[in-house]
């Protein structure tokens, strides 16, 4: 795992933008996962402000939520045209988010897996943590080794999402969720994390045993993982030194 640890939300959001501007440079054919919530938002607004070319990307979103109508303002679909997709050049047939409204559910995830595996599969899967360390929505002890489905959101995760619905009772309590094992096939994974509630998931997700009850944990077991974070969000680091140490000594080469 690397661990980039900036100043602030704004200067970690910019390396991570850097990363995706220098793939979608080197391959314009890129399949990108991407997320969605607070977290990936000033992501977004860098990215578009970058003027990439996304002509030929394609996308596959980690999560729905399962019978919020597509044009709900807080369906996930909602979200990826709102905050990314209408803003750059790509094609909507490129655009894959789960159907959090399909009369089966088990065929539609399968069939998620089925075109992720069709576009070659993704090149970097773009995640947020939750405060209890779910990736997608993959709460603590879900599999390690689970496939797109569908999952129920803890009690924490409806309190943590209660502010994007107004109120707790609004969000849906079943979402549709990429698995542990699809997100551990991402050729890349890149991790952000911002503010103090998330520094204690970060913590045991990246020094912490790897175990089930902190999902992002599995990304140690993982070759090619980024973690961007501000202050805040390292501050349970133990090894946070080191880590600057790192990231301020690489060759130039390695720079982004
Ligand atoms: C969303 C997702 C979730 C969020 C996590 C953090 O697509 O997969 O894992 O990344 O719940 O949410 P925020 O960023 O709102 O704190």
């Amino acid at each position: 795992m690397e661990i980039i640890i900036q100043p602030t939300q704004q200067a970690a959001t910019e390396v991570a933008a850097r990363i995706i501007a220098r793939l979608l440079r080197d391959k314009p054919n890129a399949v990108l996962g991407l997320a969605t919530g607070s977290t990936p938002l000033s992501l977004y607004q860098t990215l578009i402000s970058m003027n990439l070319d996304w002509s030929r990307v394609t996308t596959f979103n980690l999560d729905e939520y399962i019978g919020l109508p597509r044009e709900h303002p807080q369906s996930y679909h909602s979200f990826m045209w709102e905050n990314l997709f209408q803003h750059v050049n790509i094609a909507k047939e490129n655009v894959h988010i789960p159907d959090g409204n399909a009369a089966d559910i088990p065929k539609t995830c399968q069939e998620y897996e089925d075109q992720i595996r069709a576009a070659g599969g993704i090149d970097l899967q773009v995640l947020g943590i939750g405060t209890d360390g779910h990736i997608g929505f993959n709460e603590p002890t879900s599999s390690l080794a689970s496939r797109t489905r569908i999952k129920t959101l803890t009690q924490q995760t409806c309190k943590d999402n209660a502010r994007f619905f107004g109120s707790e009772k609004d969000v849906p309590h079943h979402v549709i969720t990429m698995g542990i094992g699809t997100i551990m096939e991402a050729r890349q994974n890149l991790l952000l994390a911002f503010g103090p509630n998330k520094a204690r998931a970060i913590a045991e997700a990246v020094e912490g045993p790897i175990t089930s009850l902190n999902p992002a944990s599995v990304l140690q077991m993982h070759p090619t993982v980024k973690v961007c974070l501000d202050e805040p969000a390292a501050g349970e680091l133990k090894r946070a030194d080191y880590y600057r140490w790192v990231y301020e000594s690489k060759p130039a080469w390695q720079t982004f």
